[in-house]
């Protein structure tokens, strides 16, 4: 594999109908969803479920890269191998979480992302530890009043400056501003904010003078809120999102990957499937879900050593039909 640019190393991450796979909570995240399987978030439970995900024969070919929190970039697995080595052997690239979560704006409801401090000195320990590409969150909320346009700026600014102190160091930035499904939002809601904080993210990354070229995008997809009376159906949210990219994405981006948000497993695929079937943009659509792709695998493992293979199983088969959705060639009777 060439991956002598970044730009290299970002076309490959999405080459034929790869995508990512997320598994990059951190540890009171982790904890969460260990608790709704009744397991101790402990340092060597979260080794031993990672590992078991990273060793599942469906990464090969289906996954591109895999985003990791700090504690896993540094796990060595019993037998002695990095978790780092397991994830190259499998011919996906290691990605790092780098920021450092939310802080509140004023006493607004509305957050900033944080991590700029540091963050050159961060990278090039996470570079020598293997990580060939990176991951920054932001997190917008809409609601009375909001977005407002000065958290917009705010997080599409900092989003950018995070972009550029990672390219100097080699590595790809994945920059993810993350439009909530929270809250009874319609889809044309949803399109308005995505909209703004795409166009205010791209003209942030040019003014800084990043590369788009060896950038990846990870955006939300133009649903419905969650808890909305009426929800948009496939066809739609597939319509209005590519439509919602198209009007704001430079095509020189190679990649789009989709954060799932809260949606179930067969509505995160079916939602990409839908827009590879509509075509027609130079980017690679594909997918960087957490939920989406490792919710069977954790019911499926709830903890137990014996319950390892049945877990891989079912993250191997959610990693593939969400390549065959990136290529347009998923459909519902692959799923029984
Ligand atoms: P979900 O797919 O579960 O939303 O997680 C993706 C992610 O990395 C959020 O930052």
């Amino acid at each position: 594999m060439d991956l002598n640019s970044l730009s290299a190393i970002a076309k490959y991450i999405v080459s034929e109908g790869k995508g990512i796979l997320a598994a990059d909570e951190s540890n009171p995240t982790c904890g969460k969803r260990f608790d709704s399987i009744g397991v101790d978030s402990t340092e060597d439970n979260r080794r031993d479920y990672r590992e078991l995900l990273f060793r599942s024969e469906g990464i090969k070919g289906n996954i591109g890269g895999v985003i990791l929190f700090d504690e896993t970039i540094r796990q060595i697995s019993p037998d002695g191998t990095t978790l780092v080595d397991i994830i190259n052997s499998q011919g996906a690239l290691p990605g790092i979480k780098v920021d450092k979560g939310l802080i509140p704006i004023g006493e607004s409801e509305e957050s900033l992302t944080q991590g700029l401090e540091g963050l050159d000195e961060r990278l090039k320990e996470y570079y020598e530890l293997g990580a060939k590409f990176t991951k920054w969150r932001a997190v917008i909320n809409i609601g009375e009043d909001m977005p407002s346009s000065e958290a917009i700026s705010a997080n599409m600014e900092a989003l950018a400056d995070y972009a550029k102190i990672v390219q100097k160091n080699n590595m790809v930035p994945m920059v993810e501003p993350e439009v909530l499904m929270d809250g009874n939002h319609s889809i044309d809601a949803c399109y308005e904010a995505t909209s703004s904080c795409l166009k205010s993210l791209f003209s942030n990354l040019v003014d800084k003078g990043v590369d788009i070229e060896g950038t990846i995008l990870k955006p939300n997809m133009v649903t419905s809120g969650s808890n909305a009376s009426i929800k948009a159906d496939i066809e739609e949210v597939a319509q209005k999102t590519v439509e919602c990219l198209m009007a704001n994405v430079p095509e020189s981006l190679p990649g789009i990957t989709f954060l799932s948000g809260g949606q179930s497993d067969l509505d995160a695929t079916a939602h990409l499937d839908a827009m590879n079937k509509i075509g027609g943009f130079n980017w690679k659509l594909s997918f960087s879900y957490g939920r989406a792709l490792q919710q069977p695998a954790l019911k499926a493992w709830m903890g137990k050593t014996e319950n390892a293979s049945l877990a891989q199983k079912a993250l191997s088969h959610r990693a593939l039909m969400n390549k065959l959705a990136s290529e347009g060639k998923w459909d519902i009777s692959l799923e029984s």
